[in-house]
């Protein structure tokens, strides 16, 4: 593990997103690739980021019936990414088909599956700790990885899934970034760590800094 930070390549294009990977490639070893930058650029965004030697959060948060759920896992699966995600309120039976669709596609293919994690409640909505540590539960009884949560809930969440189970928290907020308008469960990255959080998620802070190389590495400096 190099350290604790995944940063979120929240671009329209791959020439932004792969400048970025380049700029920290040395410090940064997990790379977020979500919604808008795949919609844009598809698949080959992922082996284009992996040949730089980063690996991949594949942030796609998915949330459908049990069929549609397993095969996407055997994409996700497929395209060889570490990490990716689901809506635990999907329930039971959506998270287990993930797990099935990850696990066939990996033996298929003799390699280990990647880590899945499950969204509790999106950090731009306002919500309570037992809702998130319920949900975080759920997550763990049927046999995810870890969950994505804010960092106000990290702590009771440890306490309550044990050392093994991944915490992923975006909402970070540098005191001295802009405080995203959308972000709503906030805290700073040096709280997040202190909490119980394996990893932090920054997008923004960093990419749209003037100089994300610096914001990158007063962020670390922080956590370490
Ligand atoms: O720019 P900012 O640091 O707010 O970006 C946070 C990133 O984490 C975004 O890419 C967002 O999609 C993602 N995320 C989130 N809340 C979750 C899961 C993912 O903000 N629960």
């Amino acid at each position: 593990m190099k350290n604790r930070l995944i940063v979120a390549l929240d671009f329209a294009n791959r020439k932004d997103a792969l400048k970025i990977v380049e700029e920290l490639g040395d410090l940064v070893e997990i790379f977020k690739v979500g919604m808008q930058l795949f919609t844009f650029c598809g698949p080959k965004i992922i082996s284009e980021i992996k040949e730089k030697g980063a690996k991949i959060f594949l942030d796609l948060k998915f949330l459908d019936i049990p069929n549609t759920i397993e095969k996407a896992s055997e994409a996700a699966t497929f395209l060889d990414v570490d990490f990716f995600d689901l809506h635990i309120s999907g329930g039971a039976e959506m998270i287990k088909a993930a797990i099935t669709g990850a696990e066939k596609k990996a033996m298929f293919l003799g390699r280990n599956r990647p880590k899945i994690l499950g969204v509790t409640v999106l950090t731009s909505q306002n919500s309570n700790i037992s809702q998130v540590v319920d949900l975080s539960l759920i997550a763990k009884d049927n046999g995810l990885d870890g969950v994505i949560a804010s960092g106000l809930e990290a702590s009771e969440i440890r306490k309550r899934t044990g050392e093994n189970f991944l915490i992923f928290c975006p909402g970070i907020s540098p005191v001295w970034a802009k405080k995203q308008k959308d972000q709503k469960r906030l805290v700073s990255p040096k709280e997040a760590i202190e909490n119980g959080a394996n990893y932090i998620i920054l997008g923004r802070a960093i990419t749209s800094a003037k100089n994300p190389r610096e914001a990158t590495e007063r962020i670390l400096e922080e956590i370490e």
